[in-house]
């Protein structure tokens, strides 16, 4: 073979890629435009009009309609753009038309009802797993028509909904939060009132006051299971409670750390878990936990660090295979009663979270420490192949 020719293929390749990737982002923008654009808003409802919560076709009729007013401009607009862009810029591009045209004649023929199937997102039946990261799956698309219709507009790939965060709606959620009268949980309350969701305060502490709003409910270490029905209701627990007992290493400083930081933590979690029964908690309900950044770097409290980093790893464990989203929080230094001279704001740290949760970021790193941000994804990545490779979802139970 000449390898004269390689970086001119791998130039045309890349270009193919290129043209691919346009042909969905314009996919994403003619959707954006479907709820936004007045002229187009009547034939896109059309589109949300002719599906059930279980994704079966409210209407065959009303079905191939969507496919005429909605899908078939929307893959002419794809053909369009990558046409020009081809025809502008470099040829290679038009893989991205051909791709597009793909799309013009299965909605084509869909609309006149030469085959029954949807595409791969609007398949109907029970979710079976949870919203996936980067390309669209069924769950994640579920929710664009049944959680917020103006969000999780990303039709293959999740990169617009990443990009305008848009890709987790916190309207109307029911939330859960621990540690709510300390200082990160009272700025997320705020934060998270902000966007519109129903606020639940978890505290062990009963004369604090919450904001009007709230509600309150008490709760003690080791007595979690006592809300496991409260939980039912709840879309997204935040594990957040936490105590720091610093340089202290006596033996009750050990046992604390860790029944507060690591074994309180695990049976919420679990509770929670067990709560994700039907199909659309697949698609609604999370669990994010507040683990810090002492997983990766020091917190000079060993006993910090070691009850952190036990939950840390009992999370990368377990999440292998939960049922929803679990995403974890790595936070470096803020201002609050267990850490007084924390350098960030816990508003700023609230703030930071929900931003990066709504790009879906599944492990949302908010800290001054730049090692953390190159760290913690490899010691993250690393942990979880290896968890993988050494354990089993459903090991036999010894006779
Ligand atoms: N501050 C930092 O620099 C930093 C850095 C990384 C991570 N974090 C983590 O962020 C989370 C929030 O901490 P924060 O900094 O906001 O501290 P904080 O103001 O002290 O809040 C911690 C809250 O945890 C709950 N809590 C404390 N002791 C408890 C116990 N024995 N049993 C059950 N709940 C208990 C309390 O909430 P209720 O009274 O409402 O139950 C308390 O207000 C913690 O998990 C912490 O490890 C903090």
């Amino acid at each position: 073979m000449n390898l004269t020719i390689l970086p001119a293929l791998l130039g045309h390749g890349l270009y193919g890629v290129l043209g691919v990737l346009l042909a969905e982002v314009a996919r994403d923008c003619y959707h954006l435009a479907g709820h936004y654009w007045s002229p187009l808003i009547p034939w896109h409802n059309l589109h949300h009009k002719a599906y059930r919560p279980d994704l079966t076709k409210t209407s065959e009729a009303l079905y191939r309609r969507a496919e005429l007013l909605n899908d078939v401009p929307e893959a002419v607009f794809m053909v369009a753009v990558t046409a020009l862009a081809g025809w502008l810029l470099n040829p290679s591009l038009w893989l991205g038309t051909a791709y597009a045209v793909g799309f013009l004649l299965t909605s084509l023929g869909r609309s006149q009802g030469l085959w029954a199937d949807t595409d791969l997102t609007h398949l109907p039946g029970d979710l079976g797993e949870p919203p996936s990261r980067w390309i669209v799956n069924r769950t994640y698309h579920w929710r664009h028509h049944f959680d917020r219709t103006t969000a999780y507009f990303g039709g293959t790939f999740t990169v617009v909904d990443q990009v305008l965060g848009t890709a987790l709606s916190f309207k109307n959620k029911t939330i859960a939060i621990t540690g709510a009268s300390g200082a990160l949980g009272t700025a997320l309350l705020a934060e998270l009132s902000q966007k519109g969701a129903k606020l639940i305060a978890l505290t062990t502490n009963p004369d604090h006051s919450f904001p009007d709003g709230v509600e309150v409910v008490c709760w003690q270490l080791e007595r979690e299971a006592q809300l496991s029905q409260l939980l039912q209701r709840v879309d997204i627990l935040i594990l957040n409670h936490g105590v720091n007992v610093h340089q202290d290493r006596s033996a009750e400083a050990i046992a604390l750390s860790y029944a507060v930081n690591t074994w309180s933590v695990w049976r919420w979690l679990e509770l929670f878990l067990h709560t994700v029964s039907e199909s659309k908690h697949r698609a609604l309900k999370e669990v994010w936990i507040n683990t810090s950044e002492a997983e990766v770097s020091p917190a000079f409290s060993p006993l910090y660090e070691l009850s952190k980093r036990a939950i840390g790893d009992l999370i990368t464990l377990r999440r292998l295979d939960a049922p929803c989203v679990v995403r974890k929080l790595i936070l470096g230094p803020f201002r609050s009663k267990l850490n007084p001279i924390g350098i960030m704001s816990p508003r700023f740290v609230a703030w930071a979270i929900t931003a990066l949760a709504q790009r879906d970021c599944r492990n949302i790193i908010v800290t001054i420490n730049p090692l953390t941000y190159v760290l913690f994804p490899i010691s993250e990545l690393m942990r979880s192949l290896y968890f993988r490779l050494c354990s089993r979802a459903n090991s036999t139970q010894p006779n």
